[in-house]
């Protein structure tokens, strides 16, 4: 049996469900769950492989140079994607981010073996890098984001001018929950280490793809921005965290919005 936590969210016109499953995404194979309208999966980048210094998250420790690090990088990929895409609906979109090395792979991967449909190749610009290299390579100021849709039609996209090029800063975590002034949601924010994606960044993917009242999947739910995001676009969504710590990051962070309740 399963365990989760399920909070309700007032989002902008409506009371939307998130549940968060404290455990590796792979479980996913096992759940009978509603099927999702859009995926964000912000999982591996190669981080320790390709710099010094990086976040301690052993999860991440594919070397993107070469061949055999490519292919451990593309196999862990596939074992994702074959348990997470038939909680796909058929109108549904994917998002996956990484550097732009390891998103060429997994782009290999996915137009070779699966029939999903190719859409964007999304650029996240950024002018603050962090000198993960210390001055040993070009500094970072490009993170890549795969756009794909389950099918060639029938999928949502209202468009609204979003431009494939996002510019915004890099962020260690959100320094301050969005819309939330209390200072002990600040403390646990400094202790999420592992590369949050900034609000700012979520927003535009959503305003172009998201269904009113539809179900976001979050794989690697890391600081719970998905799942904030979800809420402002009025969709219910569920996350799959495995570190406890992070798990209980999310929780606070949860809880920091208006009207948030844990059931
Ligand atoms: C890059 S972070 C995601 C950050 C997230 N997008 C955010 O904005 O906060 C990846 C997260 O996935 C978690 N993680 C890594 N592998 C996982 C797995 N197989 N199942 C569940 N969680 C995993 C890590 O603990 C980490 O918190």
């Amino acid at each position: 049996m399963n365990k989760y936590i399920d909070f309700k969210i007032k989002g902008k016109n409506r009371l939307c469900n998130a549940r968060l499953y404290p455990e590796n995404n792979l479980e996913l194979k096992n759940l009978d769950l509603e099927p999702f309208d859009i995926v964000i999966c912000d999982g591996p980048y190669g981080v320790l492989g390709s710099e010094v210094d990086a976040a301690e998250c052993e999860w991440d420790s594919f070397v993107l140079n070469g061949k055999g690090g490519t292919n451990s990088f593309k196999e862990y990929y596939k074992r994702l994607f074959d348990v997470c895409l038939p909680h796909m609906k058929e109108s549904a979109s994917i998002f996956i981010c990484g550097y732009p090395e390891g998103m060429s792979a997994v782009k290999n991967l996915l137009d070779e073996e699966y029939s999903l449909n190719f859409r964007r190749w999304i650029t996240w610009s950024y002018d603050n890098h962090f000198d993960f290299d210390r001055g040993t390579n070009f500094h970072r100021s490009q993170e890549t984001i795969l756009y794909y849709t389950k099918t060639m039609s029938g999928f949502t996209f209202r468009g609204g001018g979003v431009r494939d090029i996002l510019s915004c800063p890099i962020i260690k975590h959100e320094s301050k929950w969005a819309n939330d002034t209390n200072p002990n949601h600040i403390d646990i924010a400094h202790e999420f280490k592992d590369g949050a994606k900034p609000l700012e960044l979520m927003r535009p993917l959503l305003s172009a793809t998201a269904d009113f009242g539809g179900r976001l999947l979050s794989l690697f739910a890391g600081s719970g921005t998905d799942l904030n995001v979800a809420a402002e676009y009025d969709m219910d969504s569920v996350g799959f965290e495995f570190n406890p710590r992070h798990v209980d990051i999310i929780t606070e962070r949860l809880k920091g919005r208006e009207e948030c309740v844990v059931l």
